[in-house]
C-alpha cells in the first residue's frame, strides 16, 4: 500500500554560494558529492548562482577537471542521469591546482573565488568541504582564515565541513577543536557524520516524539534492554592505510553507533533547532559510563577476521592477509560493547553495540526489546505457557528500512498455544524516496545553514570521552588472539558471552 497523498518534497533552492571542494581529485568527490549536487540540481535545491570549484594536487585546470569527472558522472549517477542537467552543472564546476600547505595555493584559491562571483553572481556565501586526509584538517581551517577566507560580514557567511574521523581519541580531538576555533567561530563548523544524514535515523526522532503511544514506554520500566547493530559484509577494501590507524572502535563506534544511541536515547528536545537537539544529545552522552577499567575485559570484546566464505559463496582472505595490512595486526574490524546509561529514564538498561567488517551481511538496525510480561495468568489458564517471548520493536536502518514489532497472540485452534505475530512496516511501501547518496541532505542543510546533522565539538569529544578506557586497554595489550572470527560469519564467540551472560542473545539481523 503506498501513500499516494504524501505531497513531493518542496524544500526550496538554497541560497547563492559556492562550494569548494579539498580533496577534488578524491574518491568520495567523483562518488558521493559530485553525484549528490547531480540529485540536488535534479531537486531544484541548488540555487540559480551556485558554482562549485574542485581544489587538489592534480596538474589540471577547469577544462581538464571538467573533462576528467565527465567521463565518470554517468556511472556514479546510475539511471537516474540527465544530459541536458548535468551539462547545465558541468559549466558552473571549476578547478584550481594547489598544494594544501602553501599559501600561494589559498591566495590563488581567493583569485579563482573572485572571478567565480563575477561570472555566476554568487554573494561571496562559501563552503568549504574538507574532503581530504583528517591530518589536514587543521592545516586548511588555519590557512583559509590567514588567507580571509573565512570571515563573515552582514551580508555572506562561510563555512567548513569537515569530513570524519575526527581525531583518533579524545586528546587529538580536543586539539583539533581548538585548532579550528582559532580559525572560525564554533557555528561556521559542520562535523559530517553521514549516519545522521540517514532518513531511517532522522526518522527515530519522528517515531519517537510524533506518536503518543511511543513516548510513555521508552524507558527502564518497559524496556528491558537495547541492541545496536551496524554490520556489513565488506571488507577493509583499499583502505589499509586508514584502518590499520583506526580499526572498528575507531571507525564506527565512536562516532556511527554512538550517534544512533543518542538518537534512540536522548530526550524530547523543545524544538527541531539545531542547538536544542545537539543539548540533549549531548547531555545523554554525558550520561553514559565509560566502561570500567577493570571491566573491559568483560564489557567489551574485539575481533578480528580470518579468512571465510561470504554467503554469496566468495572465499575471501583473513584481514591480515590483505594488502597493506602488517601480518601480525592487532587492530579490531569487530567490536561490541555493553554501555548503561545513568539517567532517571534508562538507569538499568544495558545498550548493547556491536559493528563488524566482513560479517554474513549487511544490517543496520536497532533492537528494542521490552520487559516480559507477567506470565502467572499464562500458567493458571489454559494458554500455558511457561516463557512467553517479551515484545521487540526493530528498527531497520538499512537494508530493508522499516520497522517491525513483534507481538504474541493466540494460534487459532483448540489446543490453547500461544505465537509471535509480526507488525511491519517498509518504508518502501509508503513513500517515494528521491535518489540519494546520502550526501544530498547533509550539502543542502550546510547551505541553508541547519546544523542539526551534523556535531558539535561536544558530541565528539564526549563520545572519545566514553571509550578511552577502552581504547587504553586495547592499546596497551595489542589483539594477540586474532584472527577470532571467520569472515561470512556474525563475529566472535565472545559477543555473544556478553549477552549471554545477562540471559540474553543477539537478535538475527533481518527477522523482526
Ligand atoms: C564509514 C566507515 O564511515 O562508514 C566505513 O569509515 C564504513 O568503514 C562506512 O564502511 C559504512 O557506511 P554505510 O553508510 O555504508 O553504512
Amino acid at each position: 500500500m503506498s501513500n499516494e497523498n504524501v505531497p513531493a518534497d518542496t524544500a526550496p533552492p538554497a541560497p547563492a554560494n559556492v562550494l569548494v571542494i579539498f580533496g577534488a581529485g578524491g574518491d568520495l568527490t567523483k562518488r558521493k558529492l559530485i553525484p549528490a549536487l547531480f540529485h540536488l540540481s535534479a531537486a531544484n535545491m541548488l540555487p540559480a548562482n551556485f558554482a562549485m570549484v574542485g581544489i587538489d594536487r592534480l596538474e589540471l585546470d577547469s577544462e581538464s577537471y571538467r573533462e576528467q569527472i565527465d567521463n565518470e558522472i554517468e556511472q556514479f549517477v546510475g539511471e537516474d542521469f540527465s544530459r541536458e542537467l548535468w551539462n547545465n552543472l558541468l559549466q558552473r564546476i571549476y578547478y584550481v591546482q594547489g598544494d594544501f600547505k602553501n599559501p600561494e595555493s589559498y591566495a590563488a584559491l581567493n583569485e579563482m573565488l573572485q572571478q567565480v562571483d563575477r561570472e555566476q553572481q554568487t554573494p561571496g556565501n562559501y563552503l568549504f568541504y574538507l574532503s581530504t586526509p583528517p591530518s589536514f584538517f587543521g592545516e586548511i581551517s588555519m590557512q583559509l582564515a590567514n588567507a580571509g577566507l573565512t570571515a563573515e560580514s552582514g551580508d555572506h557567511w562561510r563555512r567548513i565541513i569537515i569530513e570524519k574521523p575526527f581525531g583518533h581519541d579524545l586528546a587529538s580531538a580536543q586539539a583539533l577543536n581548538q585548532q579550528l576555533h582559532q580559525a572560525m567561530h564554533e557555528h561556521q563548523i559542520y562535523r559530517i557524520d553521514h549516519y545522521l544524514g540517514k532518513e531511517t535515523v532522522q526518522n527515530i526522532l519522528a517515531f519517537r516524539f510524533a506518536n503518543g503511544i511511543i513516548e510513555p514506554v521508552w524507558n527502564a520500566r518497559y524496556i528491558d534492554h537495547v541492541q545496536i547493530t551496524v554490520v556489513e559484509a565488506l571488507g577493509v577494501e583499499n583502505r589499509a592505510s586508514y584502518y590499520e590507524e583506526a580499526g572498528a572502535l575507531r571507525d564506527m563506534i565512536s562516532n556511527h553507533l554512538l550517534a544512533v544511541l543518542s538518537v534512540v536515547a536522548m530526550e524530547p528536545p523543545n524544538s527541531f533547532d539545531a542547538d536544542l537537539i545537539r543539548d540533549e544529545q549531548s547531555k545523554v552522552l554525558r550520561a553514559v559510563q565509560p566502561i570500567d577499567p577493570d571491566a573491559v575485559a568483560t564489557d567489551a570484546v574485539r575481533g578480528q577476521y580470518g579468512a571465510g566464505t561470504l554467503p554469496d559463496g566468495r572465499s575471501v582472505p583473513a584481514y591480515r592477509e590483505e594488502p597493506g595490512v602488517a601480518q601480525d595486526s592487532g587492530i579490531d574490524t569487530f567490536a561490541a560493547l555493553k554501555l548503561q546509561i545513568d539517567s532517571w529514564r534508562w538507569a538499568g538498561v544495558p545498550f548493547y553495540l556491536r559493528t563488524g567488517k566482513r560479517m554474513a551481511s549487511r544490517y543496520t538496525e536497532v533492537v528494542v526489546e521490552f520487559k516480559h510480561a507477567p506470565t502467572v495468568m499464562f500458567r493458571d489458564s489454559l494458554l500455558r505457557q511457561s516463557n512467553v517471548p517479551p515484545c521487540r520493536l526493530v528498527i531497520r536502518i538499512q537494508p530493508n528500512e522499516g520497522i517491525g514489532l513483534s507481538l504474541n497472540a493466540k494460534i487459532p485452534g483448540a489446543t490453547p498455544r500461544l505465537g509471535t505475530v509480526d507488525m511491519n512496516f517498509n518504508y518502501a511501501d509508503y513513500f517515494h524516496s528521491m535518489p540519494s547518496t546520502g550526501y544530498e541532505t547533509l550539502i543542502y542543510d550546510c547551505m541553508i545553514g541547519d546544523a542539526t546533522l551534523f556535531k558539535r565539538a561536544d558530541n565528539i569529544e564526549l563520545g572519545w570521552k566514553i571509550l578511552g578506557p577502552v581504547l587504553d586497554a586495547w592499546s596497551a595489550s595489542p589483539g594477540g588472539e586474532f584472527p577470532n572470527y571467520q569472515a561470512g560469519t556474525w563475529g566472535p564467540g565472545e559477543a555473544d558471552d556478553l549477552l549471554e551472560r545477562d540471559g540474553r542473545a543477539w537478535h538475527t539481523c533481518g527477522v523482526s
